[in-house]
């Protein structure tokens, strides 16, 4: 196989256009335990980013061997950070961004979404969707993200393959295609079945490796294995290509369809098909909704939003990092940018670009790609930064939070400097803010309950407000408007002290549980409640 991408042929294209249509930028959605980090070092092999791969995993020991950043990563021996690992393979150039699932759940693993053009769902083969995939697979679809599917842990008893099918389909509302078919469960996993040229890949021989699987007919697997039933394999592979969806590849880019490999990130079996699958089928960086217009990735001009923001990556400089996804063009280190929020315009000195756990000066990038600027507060999540042009980029949203908690100062007299400093976290995204209409203390919102701790630790450290966080009367908010701004504001009047200001002044309906606010709903006639926001 020399070139992966589909689009090989064609009339000769522009150096750009050549540099965007190699890339894929994307990222692992799964429930903790499915296997994502054992996937991520696998392909980090293929792409010959051996250094790295064995860092990926960094539990116990090797942990502290990482660069020092947040103290609360070295305590908890987790990531905070979202980072993005780059690697080549048959000539194309995969960016995977990191999700963060485990403890460091947060909204970051939501907004990364956002800056990828295709994902993963990793499956546990033993446990089908679970809780976390689902809610990640429907950030997806806000966006049509186009999902492949990778069903986990084939070398462990697992469900029936038809069952686990059927559940992506009705549960998710996604149609599935299956490309590999496994060959026996558990213990007598023999390898996969290529459903589209036939063949059989085997476990022990050599799976990591890509190209085409062993022609070894159905009937010779008798020999291999005495427990398998060559006849009901016939039968069940006979019944996959009769009843099985064909693969579409206008399906898939559209988001309704998946195809779906069956493997072993633990035995390296299976990963190299899931990555000719994205080199093949996954798309290269797509055109991005702005405000004004679309703006396809091969316009020679760079445009680029931001995603991420990460603090204090290193304490001895105190800097915070802002990760922009390029939306178009090319990146070239030194050149000036205008910042649309504000008008100004800021030089990109010293972008990078991060691997697993090192970075390095990023001399030029182009659309598809994440770099991150160093900057000294200046860039917010959702900021858009251009040539030039007024567009804002759409589509980085915020999430309703999932806890919500009061801001308890324990000096009250330094009620003014908390105000700001809860500005600017919410501003780095590092939690949302909401302040009641009616004067009562700010509330905390946050998906992933270490956000609240690094607020603490960061309140602490960076501008010396001890606080603590108290239950709340409310665990829930959501954001209201109407088209009729006379009944927003008779809803806000009649729900005083229920209703908040978020960081843009936006007004947030909190609620005490899910039956008060069905209830408050269903007697709100015109109003929106709302679960997400986009930035504007
Ligand atoms: P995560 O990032 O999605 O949370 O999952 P991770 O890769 O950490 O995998 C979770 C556990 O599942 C790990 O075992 C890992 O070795 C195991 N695992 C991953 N892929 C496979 C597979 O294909 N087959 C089998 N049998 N196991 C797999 P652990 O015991 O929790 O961690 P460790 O002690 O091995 O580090």
């Amino acid at each position: 196989m020399s070139d992966l991408a589909l689009s090989t042929e064609s009339s000769p294209r522009s150096p750009l256009t050549s540099e965007v249509e190699r890339r894929r930028t994307f990222a692992i959605i799964s429930h903790p335990d499915a296997g994502k980090t054992t996937l991520t070092e696998k392909l980090l092999l293929f792409g010959g980013a051996i250094n790295l791969a064995g860092q990926v995993k960094a539990k116990g020991e090797r942990r502290n061997t990482r660069s020092d950043w947040m103290k609360i990563e070295r305590e908890r021996g987790i990531s905070v950070v979202t980072s993005v690992m780059t690697f080549e393979f048959e000539n194309l150039v995969f960016n995977l961004l990191d999700t963060p699932g485990h403890e460091d759940f947060s909204e970051d693993t939501y907004r990364t979404l956002t800056a990828v053009d295709s994902a993963v769902m990793v499956i546990d083969a033993a446990k089908g969707i679970e809780a976390r995939t689902r809610k990640l697979f429907e950030v997806c679809r806000l966006r049509d993200i186009p999902i492949i599917t990778f069903i986990n842990k084939m070398d462990r008893e697992s469900r029936d393959t038809f069952d686990l099918l059927d559940e992506i389909e009705k549960t998710l509302a996604l149609d599935t295609t299956p490309m590999t078919w496994p060959v026996g469960r558990g213990r007598d996993f023999l390898g996969t079945y290529d459903v589209t040229n036939g063949g059989v890949r085997l476990l022990e021989g050599g799976g990591a490796k890509t190209g085409a699987a062993q022609q070894i007919d159905i009937s010779d697997l008798a020999g291999r294995n005495p427990n398998l039933d060559v006849g009901a394999i016939k039968d069940e592979l006979a019944l996959v290509s009769e009843a099985c969806q064909p693969f579409e590849l206008e399906a898939f880019r559209e988001g309704h369809l998946t195809p779906v490999y069956f493997g072993s990130a633990l035995r390296n079996f299976g990963v190299g098909d899931l990555l000719e699958g994205l080199g093949r089928f996954a798309p290269s960086p797509r055109a991005q909704e702005s405000n004004v217009r679309k703006v396809e990735a091969n316009e020679p001009r760079m445009s680029a939003f931001v995603f991420k923001i990460q603090a204090n990556m290193d304490p001895n400089h105190r800097d915070r990092i802002a990760f922009a996804r390029l939306c178009s063009g090319k990146l070239t280190r030194g050149m000036k940018a205008k910042l649309v929020r504000t008008g100004k315009n800021m030089s990109l000195t010293s972008p990078q670009f991060f691997f697993a756990q090192d970075r390095a000066l990023a001399d030029e990038a182009f659309a598809g790609d994440v770099v991150g600027i160093p900057n000294h507060g200046t860039l917010r999540i959702g900021d858009t930064l251009t040539e030039g042009e007024e567009i804002t980029f759409v589509g980085v949203p915020s999430f309703a939070p999932e806890i919500v908690r009061r801001v308890r100062l324990t000096d009250a007299m330094k009620a003014k400097k908390l105000k700001e400093a809860l500005q600017q976290m919410s501003e780095e995204g590092v939690v949302q803010v909401f302040r009641p209409r009616d004067g009562a203390p700010a509330l905390v919102g946050v998906v992933g309950p270490l956000q609240l701790d690094v607020l603490k630790a960061r309140l602490d450290a960076e501008y010396a407000l001890p606080v603590e966080f108290e239950v709340s009367e409310f665990q829930l908010a959501r954001w209201i408007s109407s088209d009729d701004r006379k009944k927003l504001e008779a809803f806000i009047a009649a729900n005083g002290s229920g209703v908040a200001d978020d960081v843009d002044g936006d007004p947030v309906f909190l609620a005490k549980n899910e039956f008060y606010l069905g209830y408050t709903k269903e007697r709100a006639e015109g109003i929106v409640f709302s679960s997400i926001k986009d930035v504007k």
